[in-house]
């Protein structure tokens, strides 16, 4: 699936931009599925605000209980004062996740693809484990910032074999909230854990400062249907959407089966229902 030049890129640059990866019928087709998914979904059921910027988030159970199911969470900017929705409820989604791959049947389909089990194959992640899957909407004019973040500090393994896949359903750019990224930056360490805090919640473990100033990074703007690799260990952060445009992505974290994943990672599977492989 990767050439060397391919695998090269990935390990200098921490990022990998594959384009054409996913046909244009099967981005409109995971489009089509999150939007029967929002359209069954009643808010009234529950109403949790993500954010990354928020550094003492409030780890409430919705989201912590999420890993296997499919739940939805707003933009912080859906709402107004009275708590009224400012936009439909179909324009006002965040994200649904985390296991859109294991309890959807498109997205087990889609995600559990040949193309994408050899592509992981090619990274080095043996007896790869599909860990998280989010389904990212970036509303029109309230999609909200994700700031500069590294991935293995919310799915944490040692050592370190972990890669998210970013599928882009639609055309990303600088308008719309495309991601943008520190060349190298995987190389400079992890700056911080997010783990589970023994009285509840979560909370950040911070080893080293990271200089994360924005002219470092660099923007991947990227048509429909690219495919972006992303090194658990590589700072990205996606920026507000204020244009009229959506810019709709479907993510994929996998691990290694043969690391550690420790118990204090907020996303945890039960015995039951354990992550599995392709
Ligand atoms: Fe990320």
């Amino acid at each position: 699936m990767l050439t060397p030049t391919q695998l090269d890129q990935y390990n200098s640059n921490g990022f990998l931009l594959i384009e054409n990866f996913v046909a244009s019928q099967s981005c409109d087709s995971l489009r089509a599925r999150a939007n029967e998914l929002v359209a069954e979904f009643d808010p009234a059921d529950v109403v949790s605000i993500f954010s990354t910027n928020e550094q003492n988030r409030i780890a409430d159970q919705y989201f912590l209980e999420s890993s296997d199911k499919i739940r939805f969470f707003f933009e912080e900017d859906a709402f107004r004062s009275d708590g009224t929705l400012k936009q439909p409820k179909a324009q006002s989604i965040n994200k649904i996740g985390h296991g859109l791959h294991d309890r959807d049947k498109t997205f087990a389909q889609f995600s559990r693809d040949e193309n994408i089990q050899e592509l992981v194959s090619d990274l080095g992640l043996t007896n790869p484990l599909l860990m998280q899957s989010m389904y990212i909407f970036k509303q029109p004019n309230i999609g909200g910032e994700v700031s500069c973040h590294q991935d293995s500090t919310f799915l944490y393994t040692d050592p370190n074999a972990i890669a998210g896949l970013w599928f882009a359903l639609e055309d990303a750019t600088i308008e719309n909230g495309c991601l943008w990224a520190i060349r190298g930056g995987h190389h400079e360490g992890l700056k911080s854990r997010w783990v589970r805090n023994p009285e509840g919640g979560m909370k950040f473990i911070n080893f080293n400062e990271k200089d994360w100033t924005m002219a470092r990074l660099v923007p991947l703007e990227v048509s429909k249907g690219t495919l972006i690799v992303l090194h658990g260990l590589l700072p990205h952060l996606s920026r507000q959407n204020r244009s009229a445009r959506s810019r709709h992505a479907y993510t994929l974290h996998v691990i290694s089966g043969d690391v550690d994943y420790p118990d204090d990672n907020w996303l945890q599977r039960s015995s039951e229902f354990p992550a599995r492989g392709f």
